[in-house]
């Protein structure tokens, strides 16, 4: 299966440099070379009617590949860890676990790297491996290394890489850990979201190098795109450059809270007003933020048998809880339990952000060492949080 789609990559990488999103030449040849459509074997599911629709790529007319594959959307590849097009017939429920992300996420972020001839990348989340053949056009096939957690999603990567005439370095492990063998790198790219940047991507950077990840909490949205600096010292700073959402890195995935919530809220230490509305935990920034004041904590919201509205914060590790209560339309109280006082800490970090003129993501500043990560905003000393890994 050899689709001709010179013309559809050529118009993509148009698109991308009227966008402003592709600025350097040789990364416009790179998006004009790759053809997207063979990374998306043996099939994407398109969201359909609250389910996945599967379209299977060897029974797909070629029309309806090229299609597909130029549309600037991330492309669902893998359901639920296990499951491709190929092997389903109609319409199918499922989470999300592997993606062809959208290629203006991904050349922004390439762009953002600032590679430069000979620079080593190590990829994380080589996923279809799409974003790797890239970085392998642009910089050659020996200068990335790309890890993928999930073996059956590597040994499908490597093959398409293959076939689009780059043998890769495609590792199959934990991305968290890095890759030592091939350690120092000049850049560190991770395409998939972490809670934490782990010091071992710190480690195998070279100084002066630069570290690009997702970073946030457990939600799927108040997240952002870090950029630091790894410094002579070990320490890597930099800062948060923009909104970004990936999925989770698998190891450090919490398992998330669901079911009847009742039972976790049984038992309040106290209830009290809101002083600052909850549902500015539904806005992106607002997220970021608690995700900074309560850094394990899960945001739920459901709905009762009787329609009735329902939002919590729960810290399952520390058995905590925020149970915000309406009245009609408008949160007006919270009861909270357990040793952690969750929406006091969210709701001060709240305040504090609004009293600072509630600053965008991109003025939020990072530093990290071998044991924590501190996030600041300059000039407003109680916007300023320290996760220790002590
Ligand atoms: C959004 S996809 C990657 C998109 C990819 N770069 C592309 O352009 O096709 C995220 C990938 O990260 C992988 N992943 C999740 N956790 C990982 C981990 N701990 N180490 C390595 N890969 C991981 C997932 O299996 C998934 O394939």
């Amino acid at each position: 299966m050899t689709d001709d789609t010179a013309h559809e990559r050529r118009a993509l990488a148009g698109r991308l440099a009227d966008a402003g999103v592709l600025t350097t030449p040789t990364l416009r040849g790179a998006v004009e070379s790759v053809p997207r459509e063979l990374f998306l074997k043996p099939g994407v599911f398109l969201p359909a009617d609250g389910g996945w629709q599967p379209v299977p790529w060897a029974t797909a007319d070629e029309a309806t590949r090229t299609q597909i594959a130029y549309r600037e959307e991330s492309l669902t590849t893998q359901l639920d860890g296990h499951l491709t097009a190929d092997k389903v017939d109609g319409l199918v429920k499922g989470s999300p676990t592997s993606s062809s992300t959208t290629p203006v996420t991904v050349v922004s972020m390439i762009e953002e790297l600032g590679l430069e001839d000979g620079h080593a990348v190590l990829e994380i989340g080589t996923g279809t491996g799409y974003s790797a053949a890239l970085m392998c056009h642009r910089l050659g096939e020996d200068n990335v290394t790309t890890i993928e957690v999930d073996p059956c999603v590597a040994a499908r990567a490597d093959a398409a890489l293959e076939t689009a005439g780059f043998s890769t370095w495609t590792v199959t492990g934990d991305g968290l850990l890095g890759n030592p063998r091939r350690a120092p790198y000049d850049r560190v790219i991770a395409t998939c979201a972490v809670r934490r940047i782990p010091y071992a991507w710190v480690r195998q950077t070279k100084p002066g190098g630069i570290i690009l990840t997702t970073v946030g909490g457990t939600w799927n949205y108040g997240t952002g795109l870090a950029k630091v600096t790894v410094n002579e010292d070990g320490t890597a700073e930099g800062r948060i450059i923009g909104r970004s959402s990936f999925m989770q890195a698998r190891s450090q995935a919490p398992e998330l809270v669901s079911g009847d919530l009742s039972a976790r809220v049984a038992y309040a230490d106290s209830e009290r007003a809101t002083k600052v509305a909850p549902s500015l935990l539904t806005e992106w920034m607002p997220a970021f933020v608690a995700q900074l004041a309560a850094p394990r904590a899960q945001f739920t919201r459901a709905r009762d048998t009787d329609g009735t509205a329902l939002m919590y914060v729960f810290d399952p590790e520390r058995e905590s809880f925020a149970h915000f209560i309406a009245q009609g339309d408008v949160w007006k109280s919270v009861r909270q339990g357990g040793p952690v006082p969750l929406w006091d800490n969210i709701e001060q970090a709240l305040m504090a952000w609004q009293e600072a003129g509630s600053p965008d993501i991109s003025a939020v500043q990072l530093r990290v060492t071998d044991n924590s990560h501190t996030y600041w905003i300059e000039g407003h000393p109680a916007l300023r949080w320290q996760h220790d890994l002590a």
